[in-house]
């Protein structure tokens, strides 16, 4: 072999092999979780349950967290290697974990294969370096799998049976058998002659609408008619509405961020050469909305509301699927939260009309998260528009992104209509009989 005058010589290279090779298994790891934050997020928006939605952005912003961490960690050692990037074999994997059309298949071939696969490469990680001079991965990584003995518990429930998903599952198995494992330290058994990755033959796209399971659905909770919807515009701002009109309406706007768990939940897929930093901070941000979204969902049942009776809202992800992923971002930080501020601020200042101390938290956290939702928007938004190959100033792009989804909205908007009638749907008029004023 000839030496490259850019490498270490080779006494040097001896000198750190363990460190090395302890490097070289942390990359390995950091890859996989910010491959699985990429791909995991696709799951979101196809699930329908609440519960499991929730959850899901959990799980992603733990991944996230775990994958910032051992870059972190990694960086300090020899040999981990510069950049975020991600070797083909391993991405080739999570691409494949996309594939299936039905996203409870899809849920069980990452929970039932790839995840498992991580925690045993954690405890090969744990297994083979050196308790004292490793010491701090180590914590780490104990850390690490801890949590994903957690999440295989939180999410046991949602799971299909094994059988109905056996197929897809042995066929990821197949293809993660061939890598060796996450590690590649298991025995390599090369794929079926008949094996054909679905990714290769398909291109994945996200569906034209987000599931939600078996609440009901309509295009938009905001109007200006109490017997259509349960948020009345005007009444929001009206000097005149008691309070407890308000937080109802309030709580029924929060849970509906479920809409922005479900939108923002599609840009990780579509921006594949992000750097890790932009992914770890739509991570949060998608954590946030989840929480947000659970705000309502938690506090609307204990005010005499049955969720059974709260539509959904599918108009924004549905025109906004429609659009690329940097108009999606620039949709959602530089307007929706943009200017969201002043009407959330006139309803705080009137809930605490009723020293309701948990509404006032809630909002008050929310607002807080908005904020920042707003900074990742100015730091990010240049750089997604940059992936996308956008080129354009920024405030010229955000003013030309306003006025396309305005053209959108009335192609793909308002096309979901109510699932109940009137007299069985949350609307205005009813809040103001479960608020006790009417
Ligand atoms: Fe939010
Ligand atoms: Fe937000």
């Amino acid at each position: 072999m000839v030496a490259s005058s850019k490498l270490p010589a080779p006494a040097a290279i001896g000198r750190l092999a363990a460190v090395q090779e302890m490097a070289r298994l942390l990359r390995l790891l950091f890859e996989v979780e910010r491959e699985f934050v990429r791909t995991a997020t696709t799951l979101i928006y196809r699930v329908g349950e609440p519960e499991l939605k929730y959850l899901l952005c959990q799980h992603v912003w733990e991944s996230a967290g775990h994958a910032r961490f051992l870059r972190e960690r990694g960086r300090e050692l020899s040999g981990f290697g510069n950049g975020d990037g991600v070797r083909d074999s391993i991405r080739a994997l999570f691409n494949e974990a996309v594939m299936p059309v039905d996203g409870a298949v899809a849920l069980a071939g990452f929970y039932r294969v790839l995840k498992p696969a991580l925690l045993a490469a954690y405890a090969h990680y744990l297994r083979v370096t050196d308790h004292l001079a490793d010491w701090p991965s180590k914590k780490l990584v104990e850390e690490f799998i801890a949590d994903e003995q957690r999440h295989a518990r939180e999410i046991a429930n949602f799971l299909p049976t094994a059988a109905s998903v056996s197929g897809w599952s042995t066929h990821l198995a197949a293809a993660l058998t061939d890598l060796g494992g996450w590690l590649g330290n298991s025995p390599h058994v090369p794929l079926p002659s008949d094996f054909t990755w679905e990714h290769t033959r398909r291109a994945y796209a996200h569906p034209p609408t987000c599931n939600r399971g078996k609440y009901p659905t309509c295009s938009s909770v905001f109007s200006f008619d109490p017997t259509e919807t349960p948020i009345v515009r005007p009444w929001l701002v009206d000097p005149k509405t008691d309070p407890r009109v308000i937080r109802i309406m309030v709580y029924v706007w929060l849970m509906m961020e479920m809409d922005a768990v479900d939108y923002l939940a599609t840009i990780f897929y579509d921006t594949p050469e992000a750097a890790f930093d932009l992914h770890h901070d739509l991570a949060r941000h998608l954590w946030d909305e989840s929480r947000h979204s659970q705000f309502g969902f938690r506090q609307l049942p204990k005010l005499g509301v049955d969720l059974m009776t709260v539509e959904h809202s599918l108009d924004l992800y549905n025109i906004l699927v429609q659009m690329p992923p940097h108009e999606r971002y620039a949709m959602m930080t530089m307007e929706f939260e943009a200017g969201s501020f002043p009407t959330k601020a006139l309803v705080m200042d009137r809930v605490r009309e009723l020293n309701d101390f948990e509404a006032d938290t809630l909002l008050a956290f929310d607002r807080n998260d908005e904020q920042n939702h707003v900074r990742y928007g100015h730091r990010w938004l240049p750089e997604i528009m940059a992936l996308c190959g956008e080129t354009r100033p920024v405030e010229e792009f955000v003013k030309a992104t306003r006025e396309k989804f305005q053209e959108y909205a009335a192609t793909y908007g308002g096309k979901t209509p109510h699932d109940l009638g009137p007299e069985t749907r949350l609307t205005g008029e009813k809040i103001l009989r479960l608020a006790g004023v009417a």
